[in-house]
């Protein structure tokens, strides 16, 4: 069974074809990124007319990448939400506009049920039961997979997502968007002990909080600068990007741990060289199996969003043309 993903929740305007659920026919994505830069983040009305002018190109290489024509398409998956809404509605309009001409079943996918689903597409032989972190711009989450459609959040971030920190953290250092991949190239030239960052308690001990350790970062920058004092901004990568990924690498593995279940990663901030190693190194030590995303699948794309969309349609999961998009919306609701 063919499904066509399409994918439009922030800045990436994607549509792939995936077959049985597992198997990538296509996939492609195109990135904003070089346009949002030039304001130091995502400019949600740009992203939602970007969406609209690129969404027919982007499905028509797609198709024929995957060397098909709608004809061979058995369905359509969208992702309705989380998301920019103004994005998430441009994608939605879209699928259903071509759902209705092509008569072909729609099926809506929460996001963060795709990102997980990259892990299928990564090793085709994984399944559920499993701990799986998605961390990306807009999510911190550790998510108990029960089952394809059956997950509960454990823990959250409280206040910023984990790539967020990444971005508001590189911005403080003069570094551009998106924060991620600056802040961990930067870190790698720099040593993690000369500054001391804090390890923000919450309540819940599987939730986090990255607004304090970004607060404690600008705090640092600013004293250099009243001070006249030299920042070393190599080393204060360094400890922001050491203290996240252990915040992020201990719950993890902890929850796996005491589940005895697989740990998984998926989303933006996985492709993280020193949180893959990381949570390697303490599962390793536990006896605990992991499963990171494929690097070219953290990232929003839409092979995730149709890999997810056939687990949906096997249970009946289809979507009327009144379908709307949500900007907020529980991964457990889907
Ligand atoms: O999943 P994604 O592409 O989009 C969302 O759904 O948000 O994640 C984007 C986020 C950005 O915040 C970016 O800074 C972060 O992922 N990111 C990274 C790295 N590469 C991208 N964070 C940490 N280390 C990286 N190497
Ligand atoms: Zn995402």
């Amino acid at each position: 069974m063919n499904i066509l993903g399409i994918e439009t929740s922030c800045d990436e305007t994607a549509a792939a074809v995936v077959a049985d659920g597992r198997d990538i026919c296509s996939n492609v994505v195109v990135s904003q990124i070089a346009e949002h830069r030039l304001y130091g983040g995502v400019v949600p009305e740009i992203a939602s007319r970007r969406h609209v002018e690129q969404l027919s190109a982007v499905l028509g290489i797609a198709l024929e990448d995957a060397k098909m024509t709608l004809d061979d398409i058995d369905a359509v998956a969208v992702t309705t939400a989380p998301g920019l809404i103004g994005a998430l509605l441009a994608g939605v309009s879209f699928a259903k506009g071509l759902s209705y001409a092509a008569k072909k079943p729609l099926i809506p996918v929460h996001h963060l049920r795709g990102h997980i689903a990259s892990l299928y597409l990564t090793d085709r032989t994984f399944e559920p039961p499993f701990i799986a972190l998605v961390a990306s711009g807009g999510h911190s989450h550790i998510v108990e997979a029960k089952g394809y459609r059956d997950f509960a959040v454990l823990g959250r971030s409280v206040d910023d997502a984990a790539g967020e920190a990444f971005d508001k953290v590189a911005r403080a250092l003069g570094l551009g968007y998106p924060g991620g991949p600056e802040i961990a190239k930067l870190a790698e030239t720099g040593s993690p002990e000369r500054y001391t960052l804090p390890n923000p308690e919450t309540d819940r001990p599987l939730d986090v909080s990255f607004s304090g350790l970004k607060t404690a970062v600008i705090n640092i920058i600013n004293q250099a600068r009243m001070k006249e004092e030299e920042l070393i901004k190599e080393d204060l990568a360094a400890a922001f990007e050491a203290r996240a990924v252990e915040m992020l690498a201990v719950r993890l593995v902890d929850t796996a741990k005491k589940m005895r279940l697989p740990a998984a990663m998926c989303g933006g901030v996985a492709v993280n060289r020193a949180l893959r190693e990381r949570v390697k190194t303490l599962a390793e030590k536990s006896g605990i199996p992991t499963i990171f995303a494929d690097p070219a699948l953290c990232g929003d794309n839409a092979a995730m969003i149709a890999a997810a969309g056939y687990l949906e349609y096997l249970s009946g999961n289809l979507a009327a043309l009144s379908l709307n998009a949500f900007a907020m919306r529980d991964i457990e609701i889907g």
